[in-house]
């Protein structure tokens, strides 16, 4: 069995994060999201596995490298252009050859791992195997439409009048016929060949397609919503423990963890959240479900349920709640009156401030 891990998609909807930035390398309790999906397969038991790139491919390469500190061999596979899920199989034909494979989409977040998953792929011989969850807005994903057996029968990629509330998670186990299915599907609406597309023609072809709805342990995070979400989940079960240094003047509450050369001075920190090495936390609060990484500086500050990406100050700044911050960002108090906002925001960024 190999694995397929999609890592090409430009992350829109985490504009402006990914404008600089490859959504699969944003980090979730301070590890890039992409890093969980690398350390499921190989828990897995998988070790060949292709990650497909496009344009911020130089910045995976250099976060994944050749994968052996996942304990998995990675061949890169460069996609020219975001051209569809089933056009990043075409890619990677040469390298799958006839084996199955799980393609894993390098955003998608699995609580609890694939182990289970691949074993009982690998046990039925099926052609493949999708993950649905239920969802509360279908027309964002892949919607499944499942008979009285709850054998699927139809999938419709993002449908404007979606047929029922399941939708496909980004990981899919397929055999190898699946290669003649990305053949033989042509260009949606939105340009690209969709693998939903494929996976219908299977089923239309007679292949066997089978299905397991999962419940509760699935994200997408593709958004801004979502990321927080996976960051709280995975903050849950976060080991706690200071390897930096923490002043007598501060308080730790619960599950936090402060990471080697960090440091925390007069500041009350409400787990789990997670301070990355050589950041200094002063005279602040930082609330529950918080990862803050590394280099950062927060200073007389209240910040809760929020990701802060690496080498970020934020200084005079109260109540920062479900807030993403990209890298190398300053956020401060007004140094004197008229007390008025005062922005320098990038492209597609979004502010919200109390009226
Ligand atoms: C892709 C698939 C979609 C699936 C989703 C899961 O969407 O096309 O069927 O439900 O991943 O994350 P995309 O991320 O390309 O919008």
């Amino acid at each position: 069995m190999k694995a397929l891990v999609l890592s090409g998609g430009a992350g829109t909807r985490l504009r402006p994060i990914t404008h600089t930035y490859a959504k699969q390398l944003v980090p979730v309790a301070n590890r890039p999201v992409l890093f969980y999906g690398l350390e499921a397969i190989a828990e897995a038991g998988i070790t060949e596995v292709g990650v497909v790139v496009g344009g911020n491919g130089d910045e995976i390469r250099a976060a994944v490298g050749d994968g052996s500190r996942f304990g998995v061999r990675v061949t890169y596979l460069p996609q020219e252009r975001p051209l569809g899920l089933a056009h990043a199989v075409l890619v990677a034909r040469d390298f799958l050859g006839e084996e199955p494979f799980v393609m894993y989409l390098g955003d998608n977040f699995l609580v609890g791992g694939i182990t289970g998953l691949v074993e009982g792929f690998a046990a039925s011989r099926s052609d493949a195997h999708v993950l649905l969850t239920r969802v509360g807005d279908p027309s964002a994903f892949g919607v499944a439409e499942l008979d009285g057996r709850g054998a699927v029968v139809r999938l419709e990629e993002k449908p404007e009048r979606p047929r029922s509330d399941l939708a496909l998670v980004g990981v899919y186990l397929f055999g190898p016929a699946v290669h003649r299915a990305v053949r033989a599907v042509r260009p949606s609406h939105r340009g690209e060949l969709e693998i939903t597309d494929a996976i219908q023609w299977l089923i239309d072809n007679g292949h066997d397609v089978r299905s397991t709805t999962v419940s509760g342990y699935w994200k997408d995070t593709g958004n801004v919503d979502d990321m927080l979400e996976v960051n709280r989940t995975v903050l849950e079960s976060l080991t706690p423990g200071v390897a930096g240094e923490v002043d007598e003047a501060s308080e730790l509450v619960g599950r936090v963890r402060i990471e080697r050369g960090a440091r925390v001075s007069g500041s009350r920190i409400v787990g789990p959240a997670v301070i990355g090495s050589g950041t200094w936390i002063r005279d602040s609060y930082v609330g529950p479900f918080t990862s803050v990484a590394e280099d950062c500086r927060i200073t007389t500050s209240e910040i809760e349920f929020s990701i802060v990406l690496r080498d970020s100050r934020l200084s005079g700044v109260r109540r920062v709640h479900s807030s993403l911050i990209g890298r190398s960002v300053t956020l401060t108090a007004a140094p004197r009156p008229p007390d008025a906002h005062r922005f320098v925001l990038g492209d597609h960024s979004e502010v919200q401030i109390p009226t």
